[in-house]
This record gives C-alpha cells, sequence and structure tokens, in this order.
C-alpha cells in the first residue's frame, strides 16, 4: 500500500507556481491577484478561507478578502461581483460558499465572469469541461486528477466508482474521469443514495472516490483487494482531546480498508491540500491568461 501524501504533492506544486511568479515578477508582470468574498463567521468556512489566503501569500499572490455580515443582502453581492468583475487588478475571485438561506448561490456563481472563476463553479466553465474544453477546472476535481498523475495511478480503462453526485465533486470528478487522455479513459460510474447494490458496486471498483461526506461510511468488504481509494470527506466530528474540539473525519474506514489498497489518501493530508493548489493554479492561469486570451 502506498499512501498519497496531498501535502506533499500540493507543497511542491505551490513551489513551482511560486517560481513561476517570480519569473512573471522579473518579467515586469504584476502578481496574480486572488480575491475572496466571505459571508458571516461559519467556522470551516474561516479556516478554508484563511487557508487560501496563506497559499496565496506561500505562491507570491497577492490576495484581497472581503468580508460581509450574515445579514448582508443579495444584491449588495451581487454589486461587489461585478465591481469585481471590472476591476482590472483582480484576476479571479471566489465567493466562499456556503451562503446565508436567503441569497441564491445559484445567482451569483451566475454573475461572476467565467473568466474570472477560478472556482470553475459558473456553468460556462462546467459545460466546457464536460466536453473538453481549456477551462478553470473546479478545485476538489482538479486537485484529484493532480494525485492520480503524480502517483502515475492508471486509469485508462479502470473501472471507477463516484460515491456522491454533488455539482463540486462527483459529477465534475465523474467528467474528468471518463474524459479521453491520462488521466481518464476509465470507465465511471457515479453511485448516490438510491443506488441499489452498492457493496457490489464498489467492489468492482479498480479505483474509488468517496464523496458523500458521510464519515468512515466505505469498509473494507466494499474494497476490491489493490484498488486506489481516493477520499474526500471532511466532516467535523466532535473530539474533546484536541484543542479545536473537532478532528476532520473521511468518508472510509481508512484502518481496515488501507491496507488493500493500492493507493490510498488519507485524512487529513490527502485530497483537502490539493483543493487549494487547484485554487492557485486557476488563479496564476487567469492572470496568465492561458485559457481565455481576451
Ligand atoms: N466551500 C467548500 N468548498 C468550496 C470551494 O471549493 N469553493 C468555494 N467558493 N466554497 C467552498
Amino acid at each position: 500500500m502506498e499512501l498519497i501524501d496531498g501535502k506533499k504533492v500540493a507543497a511542491e506544486i505551490k513551489q513551482e507556481i511560486a517560481a513561476e511568479v517570480e519569473k512573471m515578477v522579473a518579467g515586469g508582470k504584476r502578481r496574480p491577484h486572488l480575491a475572496a468574498i466571505l459571508v458571516g463567521h461559519d467556522g470551516g468556512s474561516e479556516t478554508y478561507v484563511a487557508n487560501k489566503v496563506k497559499s496565496c501569500a506561500e505562491c507570491g499572490f497577492t490576495s484581497s478578502l472581503i468580508r460581509f455580515e450574515d445579514d448582508v443582502t443579495e444584491d449588495r453581492l451581487l454589486e461587489e461581483i461585478y465591481r469585481l468583475n471590472n476591476d482590472s487588478e483582480v484576476d479571479g475571485f471566489i465567493v466562499q460558499l456556503p451562503l446565508p438561506r436567503h441569497i441564491s448561490e445559484q445567482k451569483l456563481i451566475e454573475a461572476i465572469d467565467y473568466r474570472k472563476d477560478v472556482d470553475g463553479f459558473h456553468p460556462i466553465n462546467v459545460g466546457r469541461m464536460s466536453i473538453g474544453l481549456p477551462c478553470f477546472r473546479s478545485a476538489t476535481p482538479a486537485g484529484i486528477m493532480m494525485l492520480l498523475e503524480r502517483y502515475n495511478v492508471p486509469t485508462s480503462g479502470a473501472n471507477c466508482v463516484v460515491l456522491g453526485r454533488s455539482n463540486i465533486v462527483g459529477k465534475p470528478v465523474a467528467a474528468l474521469m471518463m474524459q479521453k487522455g491520462y488521466p481518464g479513459n476509465a470507465t465511471v460510474t457515479v453511485c448516490h443514495r438510491d443506488t441499489k447494490n452498492l457493496k457490489e458496486v464498489c467492489s468492482n471498483a479498480d479505483i474509488l472516490i468517496a464523496a458523500m461526506g458521510r464519515p468512515e461510511s466505505v469498509t473494507a468488504d466494499m474494497v476490491k483487494d489493490g484498488a486506489t481509494v481516493i477520499d474526500v470527506g471532511t466532516t467535523r466530528v466532535p473530539d474533546a482531546s484536541r484543542k479545536s474540539g473537532f478532528r476532520l473525519c473521511g468518508d472510509v474506514k481508512f484502518d481496515e480498508v488501507a491496507p488493500k489498497c493500492a493507493f490510498i489518501t488519507p485524512v487529513p493530508g490527502g485530497v483537502g491540500p490539493m483543493t487549494i493548489v487547484s485554487l492557485m493554479r486557476n488563479t496564476l492561469l487567469a492572470a496568465q491568461h492561458t485559457i481565455y486570451q481576451d
């Protein structure tokens, strides 16, 4: 069994990005600039955004954190999005999700200029990704693909089972895994709460991607010997022994599943660190106008 060390790969890629940024700066260009809109004080969102800001510094980017209270109106957020769309000093920006219930996430996402949508959530980026055109790929699926590539996990012709059909992970990672090329060319099955014979379907997987957000629900009896298991779960479960009062729990029962695997990602330190790196990479590509030229 080989552990897929997302923390190490993420640190390597951040160094590669930082080197690229220094070349840009030496060539007279300004630093890539990522802005993040954060609404309210959700603990998870605060942590994610703080990590994004920290990663920007590590990559040599400029970052802006724009905060609003929970009671902000949708119109005020739309106004901020339009401002960022038109700010030539900002290469890309994100609206951290989830948002309070009175605000339509979809409406905000669709208001973002797709050329600055470094989260890859805008329907234009999602659509372009699904038909294999250059686009901003959303962070978690792109991070998973980078891990498979860096560890040379064979994917062509592999049975890939994706657990979960979210717009952020399940659907896009399924699209990428079935796409022509490497990593890709897999035969993909997407499972969800109504899937029949889940155990049987999973036991056929050469690559199992668990993204349903149900802690430790993938058990050893669901996993084939020699499979590659990618655990996208990051549920916070109460843990009195931790200073924070919680620990991150994956969707896979790691201790019993790991011995059966060819490759497996741990939680934390697997997919998590890669998602931020994908965002940094997209911001670099936005600053270099690599994907959209105008
Ligand atoms: N909330 C959880 N993951 C993400 C993400 O990748 N981007 C944004 N904007 N919000 C999130």
